[in-house]
């Protein structure tokens, strides 16, 4: 099938590369340059597993492209994928403006029938917004071609987002149109040859689906993080209790971690649009409200354990941060609690040498030339001289360190650990002081 996905990030590049890798001939368009620059040299501009081969294979087989030239990638595909940034706008609203800058160039140069995807998260009425869109500019050219608005949300996760896409759980078709679900059908057969996986439904409940998603989750980690303070002040253990609940099987033992906050670019950005498209309805959500708010608090946990322990002015001291991406296996670092607590502790005078196996390059982009703030090129090198090590990130290379050396190094065998990644007994038999979150 001939598919253009319009917008080459996370999301619209690796569903580009899978639908590829099925046979599909894919092309995809992004508004930046540079990116697509950056593609066609055969470079990815993101870190993502397993991506960089898919690509590389499918472009060798010239079934996956890149433009920036977008009456090329209108005319391409009969599914038209719409995969751009939906970020929050100043009042945590869906900013919807690169979405309908997308349908509106559909409109303006298609020529024959489409099925017009959107796989953005957006607020529910969007896929109005885009029919409506596309419409008004067909009516400026008076010329009448048919076409049909699919909502597909996507699912997928940073750090596992191919295994995701090629595997996943449910594909979500929000349609009301034969023709086109019969082709959204078709398009998604090969992911689902064991078992169907299709989930139909009309187009506003798909929209709803995506953000009732993200809101569900955001609330286990952030009822689980709340636990967790609660568990201090109790003297229990969060980890105990977390495998206490976990193993009931109407709770589950997923995302029931407790650390230092969410970030990323979806669940911060999602809840929030959640919250501000139930106020335009006058509809309270009071617990996706709470989630919101417990979350940001979360955030200075790490720093309130710092100040805690050093007093808020931090001039002369030096940490060592473990983790810089929202979570593991990304280089994403949007929203993420390490923004906050570097933020927070070069504010009051402190020294940073940080270290993260995917996300330096993106962190040299974000702080540019931010002083006091350094980069390690191994893990125990940032630990030199620090009077604590942070943990910020879970990455598996975290996971079992020489805790002998991460003693030795340091000026002050202090961790704390904002992910819960070691067994207290275990860092303390080490003569470190442990401080995790909630046990
Ligand atoms: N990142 C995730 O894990 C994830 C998961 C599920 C859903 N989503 C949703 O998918 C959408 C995209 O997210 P992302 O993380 O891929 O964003 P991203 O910022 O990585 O990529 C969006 C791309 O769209 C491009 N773009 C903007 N306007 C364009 C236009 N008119 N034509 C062509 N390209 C254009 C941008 O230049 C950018 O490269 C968002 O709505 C997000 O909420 C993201």
């Amino acid at each position: 099938m001939k598919v253009t996905m319009v917008g080459t990030g996370y999301v619209g590049l690796v569903s580009g590369a899978c639908l590829a890798e099925m046979g599909n001939d894919v092309l995809c368009l992004d508004v930046n340059a540079e990116k697509i620059r950056l593609l066609q040299a055969g470079e990815i501009p993101i870190h993502e597993p397993g991506l960089d081969v898919m690509v590389e294979r499918n472009v060798k087989a010239g079934r996956l492209r890149f433009t920036t030239d977008v009456a090329r990638a209108v005319a391409h595909g009969t599914i038209q994928f719409i995969a751009v940034g939906t970020p929050a706008d100043e009042d945590g609203s869906a900013d919807l403006q690169y979405v309908l800058a997308a349908a509106r160039d559909i409109g303006r140069l298609m020529t024959d029938h489409k099925v017009v995807v959107d796989k953005s998260t957006v607020p529910v009425g969007t896929a109005d917004k885009v029919n409506a869109a596309i419409r008004e500019e067909l009516a400026a050219r008076g010329v009448a071609v048919e076409y049909a608005v699919v909502s597909n949300p996507e699912f997928l996760k940073e750090g596992a987002a191919v295994e995701d896409f090629m595997r996943p759980d449910r594909i979500i078709i929000g349609a009301d149109d034969e023709s086109a679900i019969y082709l959204m059908r078709a398009l998604y057969a090969p992911f689902q040859r064991k078992h169907e996986r299709l989930v139909l439904m009309d187009v506003r409940s798909a929209e709803l689906t995506k953000y009732a998603a993200n809101a569900m989750l955001a609330t286990r980690i952030s009822f689980m993080n709340e636990l967790a303070l609660l568990a201090e002040k109790l003297g229990a253990d969060i980890e105990q209790v977390r495998r206490g609940i976990g193993s009931d099987p109407r709770i589950g033992f997923e995302f029931l971690y407790a650390g230092c906050g969410y970030g990323g670019s979806c669940f911060p950005k999602d809840v929030k649009a959640l919250i501000s498209s139930a106020a335009e309805v006058e509809q309270p959500m009071r617990v996706v409200a709470a989630v919101q708010a417990a979350n940001e608090a979360q955030k200075q946990v790490v720093v309130d354990r710092v100040t805690a322990r050093f007093g808020s002015d931090l001039t002369g001291r030096r940490f060592a941060l473990w983790g810089l991406a929202f979570k593991a296996n990304t280089d994403d670092m949007r929203e993420a609690p390490s923004r906050v607590v570097i933020g927070e502790l070069l504010r009051r005078g402190a020294e940073i040498v940080a270290y993260d196996p995917g996300a330096m390059p993106q962190a040299r982009r974000v702080f540019a030339d931010c002083a006091g703030l350094s980069y390690a090129g191994a893990p125990m090198d940032a630990l030199e001289a620090a009077d604590a090590l942070l943990i910020l990130t879970e990455w598996k290379e975290f996971r079992s360190p020489d805790f002998a050396s991460i003693k030795q190094l340091l000026k002050q065998p202090l961790v704390i650990d904002g992910r819960n990644l070691y067994e207290p007994k275990l860092v303390r038999s080490f003569g470190l002081e442990y401080v995790p979150i909630g046990r």
